[in-house]
C-alpha cells in the first residue's frame, strides 16, 4: 500500500523484488549495500524497509525489525535506522515515515515500538517527540511510543 505524503513524496514499502532498487540508492546510505544481503533482509517478513520517494528520486528511508518478547506474545518493534537527505528534510518526509512504520506496527500488534538516538541529535529528537516518542527521563537516549494498555513506557512526554 502507498501512502501520499505531498503531490511527489510517496512511502512504499520495500520488498524482496524491490532489492535492487534499494541497492541503487546510494544516496541514503552511509556505505555500499550488499544485493544478497539485502534480497535476504527484505525477504524476512519481521523486516520492515519504508522508501520515500519523490517521484523516481529516492529522499528518505527507515528500517526497523520485529522483535519477540518474553512477557507477552505481542511483538515490540525496533526501528534501527532513519535518514532523510539534506535536501528533503524540515518537509515533513521523516514524520511520514514514523508514521507508517507506527501504523505497520500496530497492526502487528505490537505492545511498543522503541528506537535509541544520541542525545546530541536534536533533529532526531524533535522527530521522535513530534511523532508520540517518548522518554523516561530527560538524559534517555530511547524514544518509547507505547501502543497498547500493556506496554510498560511511561505515559508522560518529556523533553
Ligand atoms: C532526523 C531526520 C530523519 C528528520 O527528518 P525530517 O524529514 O527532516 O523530519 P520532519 O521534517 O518530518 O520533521 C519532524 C519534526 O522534527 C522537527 N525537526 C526536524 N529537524 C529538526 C532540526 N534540525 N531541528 C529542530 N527540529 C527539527 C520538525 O520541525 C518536525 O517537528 P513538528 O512536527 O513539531 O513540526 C533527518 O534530520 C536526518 O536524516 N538526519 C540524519 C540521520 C539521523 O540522524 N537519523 C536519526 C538517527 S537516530
Amino acid at each position: 500500500m502507498r501512502v501520499t505524503l505531498s503531490r511527489r513524496v510517496r512511502i512504499t514499502r520495500m520488498r524482496r523484488r524491490d532489492s535492487r532498487r534499494v541497492v541503487a540508492a546510494r544516496e541514503l546510505f552511509d556505505v555500499q549495500l550488499d544485493l544478497d544481503a539485502t534480497r535476504r533482509y527484505l525477504s524476512d517478513h519481521r523486516n520492515l524497509f519504508l522508501l520515500a520517494s519523490d517521484g523516481p528520486t529516492p529522499v528518505g528511508f527507515l528500517r526497523g525489525t520485529l522483535l519477540r518478547q518474553m512477557r507477552t506474545v505481542r511483538p515490540q518493534f525496533f526501528l534501527y535506522e532513519i535518514g532523510v537527505v539534506p535536501s528533503a528534510r524540515r518537509q515533513g518526509v521523516g514524520k511520514a515515515l514514523v508514521e507508517r512504520m507506527l501504523s505497520f506496527a500496530r497492526r502487528a500488534r505490537c505492545d511498543e515500538a522503541f528506537v535509541l538516538t544520541s542525545n546530541t541529535n536534536h533533529a532526531a529528537a524533535a522527530l521522535y517527540r513530534s511523532t508520540g516518542g517518548r522518554t523516561e527521563t530527560p538524559g534517555d537516549r530511547m524514544y518509547v511510543y507505547p501502543l497498547s494498555r500493556r506496554s510498560r513506557a511511561p505515559r508522560r512526554v518529556r523533553p
